[in-house]
């Protein structure tokens, strides 16, 4: 079955397409506040609590998924945030394309794909070579911020994060945790944990 596209009609949704390489977000934005990112917003329910708490930052907001994309742009528009957009984007062709090096003050990827069984594993987004990519277009003190519910892909994480040069655990003593003060949980955070499953904080800073 074959999902209808819906188009997505909001002042604050962009498409790629007719952004310069790289983007200005200043003039998008109207301003110069720090910028983040959020890769994999799925229905943007963190984005619009995270940005809500944070009006002096900017926040982009990729999904691939339309779906995702219109209801984020929903939530964000009801709630009359100024300082999100919303693109429907692949990651890392979006970063390269459209994200000035060394300009992001934040990082977040929440409940990633897990691609659980063993022999698609290299098909998650988040592994050294991703982080190692990424960190080039992240800000001197910008934060990584990785969260899913699936341990191993959390162990894993956890200890490629240390291997990865320029980075600081802000977390040290713990690799991860299970519960992080002040931020706030996504819709898959909250299915995984009704279901009683244990969310992998990981938190890391570009020294
Ligand atoms: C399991 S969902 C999690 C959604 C949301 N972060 C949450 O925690 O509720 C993963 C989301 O990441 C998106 N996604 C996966 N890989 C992506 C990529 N390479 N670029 C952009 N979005 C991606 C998927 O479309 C999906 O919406």
């Amino acid at each position: 079955m074959t999902q209808s596209f819906i188009h997505i009609e909001s002042p604050n949704y962009l498409r790629a397409g007719e952004l310069a390489s790289p983007a200005d977000w200043p003039a998008l934005f109207g301003n110069d506040h720090p910028l983040a990112l959020e890769i994999g917003c799925g229905i943007g329910d963190f984005i619009v609590k995270t940005a809500a708490d944070h009006p002096g930052q900017n926040f982009i907001a990729i999904d691939f998924y339309n779906k995702g994309c219109y209801k984020t742009c929903r939530r964000i528009d009801a709630a009359g945030l100024p300082n999100v957009r919303v693109l429907r984007e692949e990651a890392r062709q979006f970063i390269v394309e459209r994200i000035p090096k060394g300009s992001l003050s934040a990082v977040y990827i929440n409940c990633p794909d897990p691609w659980p069984k063993k022999k698609h594993r290299k098909r998650r987004l988040v592994n050294r070579q991703f982080v190692e990519f990424l960190a080039q277009y992240m800000a001197p003190e910008g934060d990584f911020y990785f969260a899913t519910d699936f341990d191993d892909y959390g162990i894993d994480v956890a200890g490629m994060m240390t291997a990865v040069a320029g980075f600081e655990n802000r977390l040290a003593p713990d690799l991860y945790r299970h519960e992080l003060a002040g931020y706030h949980l996504s819709k898959y955070m909250r299915k995984f944990m009704a279901e009683g499953k244990r969310i992998y904080f990981i938190h890391y800073r570009k020294a």
